[in-house]
């Protein structure tokens, strides 16, 4: 009898621009692992890492109480977590415990969710870290690849990346808010111009295209925000720079990754991906702003791991 189940989910990207809340991306920068273990009663989580332990307030914690509650599952259980995914960066740290956990649970229990069950159950996690439920990251984390999500009901389309799409994402080392994605969700606009949704929308459907066309240059030459990033981009000291460097060094397009303050460029594998790089992180020193560069390609989505 299978007692024990680990399970590694990727980072992610939200957004890629115009699709707000809608897009998600795998990206296999970092990853996150969860083990699942049947104990005799609770939950235990086990961690080194500088996060909450109370299962209430943890992502990994709350997707597996929520689902021991649904399923009534009768076993206590163990949570061993490893951070890979910094944390409050953009780029999907949360989801990405949140969708292992998801993931794990679903194994250890032989549950056979489909996939919009098991990104529900991860985004109701991520409430737990960022306050209210958006399954961007975790339906990038839990299935892989790229991903439109539609809510209400909630329904999750993937499509496979081109396998020549690259992506370089600079981490700052700046101090991030407590509570970053609700702060940088209350920056954005409550009611939007007309012209500024018409151009998100094309832009969205452009990108939309050239994931099902696997066209690295029309995603990303359409990674065009007129509305989320205007109205972050304050909150990301060096942002206009070190993407006008990142365009100049040849990237298709550039924007927040999330909710920030990672920048992402988009382009493919036969350009120079550390040009692009080094203009990224000339961008944060025209700031005295260090940063962490990162080339990276699209990722599966949270796997089992057999030990
Ligand atoms: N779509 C979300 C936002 C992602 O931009 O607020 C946050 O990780």
């Amino acid at each position: 009898m299978v007692s024990s189940i680990t399970v590694k989910a990727p980072s992610s990207t939200a957004n890629l621009g115009p699709g707000f809340d809608v897009f998600g991306l795998a990206i296999d920068a970092f990853f996150d692992e969860i083990t699942l273990t049947k104990i005799k009663k609770g939950i235990r989580i086990i961690t080194d890492e500088d996060i909450p332990t109370n299962p209430e307030n943890n992502t990994a914690g709350l997707v597996v109480k929520n689902m021991k509650k649904k399923f009534r599952v009768n076993n206590g259980i163990e949570i061993k977590i490893k951070k890979g995914i910094p944390a409050g960066f953009g780029m999907g740290s949360s989801a990405g415990s949140a969708a292992a956990a998801a993931v794990a649970f679903d194994k250890l229990f032989k549950l056979k969710l489909d996939k919009n069950s098991l990104v529900e159950f991860a985004g109701n996690g991520e409430k737990a870290s960022a306050g209210t439920i958006h399954y961007d990251n975790v339906a990038a984390s839990v299935l892989g690849g790229f991903v439109i999500v539609k809510t209400n009901p909630l329904n999750v389309i993937k499509i496979n990346p081109p396998t020549d799409l690259r992506m370089c994402i600079a981490v700052p080392k700046i101090t991030v808010p407590k509570k970053k994605t609700k702060v940088a969700r209350g920056a954005i606009p409550k009611n939007v111009n007309l012209n500024d949704s018409v151009s998100n929308l094309s832009n969205a459907a452009l990108i939309v295209v050239g994931f099902m066309k696997k066209d690295s240059e029309l995603i990303g030459k359409s990674i065009v925000d007129s509305i989320v990033e205007p109205a972050r981009q304050h909150m990301i000291p060096g942002f206009v720079k070190v993407k006008s460097n990142a365009l100049k060094a040849g990237a298709y397009g550039v924007t927040i990754s999330g909710a920030g303050p990672s920048v992402i460029a988009f382009s493919k594998n036969s350009f120079d991906l550390n040009k692009i790089s080094s203009a990224m992180s000339r961008g944060f020193k025209s700031k005295n702003i260090d940063c962490q560069t990162i080339i990276c390609k699209p990722s599966k989505g949270a796997i089992h791991q057999k030990k």
